[in-house]
Parts: C-alpha cells; sequence; structure tokens
C-alpha cells in the first residue's frame, strides 16, 4: 500500500550544513505522524521539501503517491500546510475574518460552506470575538491561532503543522490538540512538528525523533519509551560520576545517564527491587543523595538515551 508520506534517504544542505541528513519517513493514512526534535534539528527543512517548497539535495519524497520534485502541483493539490511563522506583516489592514475568507477562497473551499468553515475554524481557536479586528492589533499568540484557522479550512489529506502550539498558553494548545485528535477521526492524516515532548507523547501514533538532521529513532510513543526500560531511578547527588561508577555493573542496571543536570537516570526493569539497592549502594560509598525519584520513561529518556542530551534542556536554551 502506498503511504501518505514516503521519503527515501532524503537529504538538503545549505552550503556545506547538512540540514536534513538521509532521512527515511514513512506515514500512513490516518495518522498523526511527529517529528519531534530540539531548534535546528530539520524539522521546517523536512516540512518544506515535502510541501515542495524547497528542492531535496538528493534522495526522493511522496506525498500520497506523488513524487514532491516531479509532480509538486498534485502535492499541493493534497495537502494543507501551516507554517512555523507567516509574514502576516504584509497583511496588517485586514481584519482576521477577511485574512480568513481569503484563504478559504484560494484553497477552492465550496462557496455554500464557505461562511460555516470559516466561523468554525475562528470559533475553534477563540477567534470569533475578535473577527472584526484589525490583526495589526493582534498578540504574538493571536496570530499563531489566525494562522492555525487558516490552516484548517479545507480538509487536506494530508494537513501538516509546523510547531503549531508554539508559544500558545495551555488552554488553547489543549484546545489545538483536541482539534487535531479530531481531525483523524475523520480521516486526516497529520503531520506535526514539534519540540514539546508532551505534544508527541499525546497525539502521536507514530514519530520520528530527529537531531541534526538526522532520524534518531522512529516508533510510536510506547513502543519507542518500553524500549528503554520499564523505569528510571532518577538521583540527585554530590557525586554524580561516582554513583554512576558504583552501580554500573550491577545486573539490574539497563542503562545509566549522567544528565546535563547532573542527575544520573539509572533505567532498570522494576524500580521497586532496584531502589534499595541503589539506596545501599549510595550509603556504603557515602555518595551524599540529595533526592531519589522513580517514574516511568518519558520521550525526553528516549531523547537523551539516544542523543545523550537533554530535550528539554536544549528547549530552554533556545
Ligand atoms: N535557508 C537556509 N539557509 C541556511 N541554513 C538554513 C536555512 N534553513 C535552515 N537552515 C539550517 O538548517 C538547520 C535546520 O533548520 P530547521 O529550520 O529545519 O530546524 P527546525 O528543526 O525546524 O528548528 P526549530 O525547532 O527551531 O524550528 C539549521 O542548522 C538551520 O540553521
Ligand atoms: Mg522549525
Amino acid at each position: 500500500m502506498t503511504g501518505v508520506i514516503e521519503t527515501d534517504s532524503l537529504t538538503r544542505s545549505f552550503g556545506d550544513r547538512l540540514a536534513v541528513d538521509r532521512l527515511d519517513l514513512r506515514a500512513e493514512a490516518g495518522d498523526i505522524f511527529g517529528l519531534l526534535g530540539p531548534n535546528g534539528a530539520g524539522k521546517t527543512t523536512t516540512i518544506r521539501m515535502l510541501t515542495t517548497l524547497l528542492t531535496p539535495s538528493s534522495g526522493a519524497a511522496r506525498i500520497c503517491g506523488f513524487d514532491v520534485s516531479r509532480e509538486p502541483g498534485a502535492v499541493r493539490r493534497r495537502i494543507g500546510y501551516v507554517m512555523q511563522s507567516v509574514p502576516w506583516q504584509v497583511n496588517r489592514l485586514l481584519r482576521a475574518r477577511e485574512i480568513v475568507e481569503i484563504e478559504a477562497a484560494l484553497h477552492h473551499v465550496p462557496q455554500r460552506v464557505r461562511r460555516e468553515r470559516v466561523d468554525e475554524a475562528l470559533d475553534l481557536l477563540g477567534l470569533l470575538p475578535h473577527a472584526d479586528r484589525l490583526i495589526g492589533e493582534f498578540s504574538g499568540g493571536m496570530h499563531k491561532r489566525l494562522d492555525l484557522a487558516c490552516g484548517l479550512l479545507h480538509r487536506p489529506e494530508l494537513l501538516v503543522l509546523d510547531e503549531p502550539t508554539l508559544g500558545l498558553d495551555v488552554q488553547s494548545r489543549h484546545r489545538i490538540w483536541d482539534y487535531i485528535l479530531g481531525l483523524r477521526d475523520e480521516g486526516v492524516t497529520v503531520l506535526l512538528a514539534t519540540n514539546y515532548l508532551d505534544e508527541a507523547d499525546r497525539l502521536c501514533n507514530r514519530l520520528t525523533i530527529m537531531d541534526n538532521g538526522r532520524s534518531v529513532v522512529s516508533g510510536s510513543p510506547v513502543e519507542l519509551k518500553h524500549a528503554v526500560a520499564a523505569d528510571v531511578i532518577q538521583v540527585a547527588t554530590s557525586s554524580p560520576e561516582r554513583l554512576r561508577d558504583a552501580i554500573a555493573h550491577e545486573p539490574w542496571v539497563k542503562n545509566t545517564i549522567l544528565t546535563d543536570s547532573n542527575e544520573v537516570h539509572i533505567y532498570v526493569k522494576d524500580a521497586s527491587q532496584a531502589l534499595p539497592a541503589v539506596m545501599s549502594l549510595s550509603l556504603a560509598n557515602d555518595l551524599g543523595l540529595e533526592r531519589v525519584t522513580y517514574t516511568q520513561p518519558s520521550l525526553d529518556d528516549v531523547f537523551l538515551l539516544h542523543t545523550g542530551r537533554e530535550l528539554r534542556d536544549l528547549e530552554v536554551g533556545a
């Protein structure tokens, strides 16, 4: 069966910088497919190639079976694209409703449902009360919601969302998430680029983690987390290296990582059995424990184990 997104060693460089490096992706109809990665990972560059806005340096990509380089028109007719940032400044003197109506017309939303779709999109993003305001007066968050309203007007086979909730408040994010899940139920395939772990975890049934232009690992969030370990014990101590060395060869340790925040993460099959051992080894070696917690691995642990860095920290630094 033809996938909705299929890429084969997709590559793009800018000068000597490899922004996307031999990427193989595959998304099926009905997927909410995630590209998760830190700033500069290559998500937007990938999306720009998939939406025919940027030519690949090498490799190939097909959307709904159409080649992005050879059949760009056919690809464009099947996709909706909400960009990471849109230069609305050019239209500052338009009202929100006018922008959405223009978009609806550009996307050939049939006249008879246009008014309804425009209202629905504005309402969904909480913009109906502001529909008649000039967008030059809009805040950053309102612009973002307006971008989204525009991308949701027609019902494309593939909806591409580049960081749709970046910088939005929690309430708006949750509304958008619910809407994306609703679109899936209507049979729309979604490609979602994000650097929010919770967003990828909550929405995507399949995702590829990207770092430095490369695919680090792919799978469903559950698969990826299970592959890490059943439990992760997080230890804050004054001597993280010594703790790591002390437990390195214990049979119950699946993996250990020293995080950028100087915590030791110990990946184990069963934390309730491993915890007493961590405590007694720490006491025996006088390791000065400050805090010990345990939980199930998150996508952050998946990223950490595969790249040696924390996605969360990279976000904060951005
Ligand atoms: N037009 C361009 N010219 C030169 N370099 C570029 C260009 N576009 C992207 N890059 C570089 O390619 C790399 C990938 O950038 P990209 O925008 O795809 O990352 P991203 O994952 O979308 O990041 P973010 O989360 O910040 O949006 C970066 O190193 C970036 O500087
Ligand atoms: Mg981007």
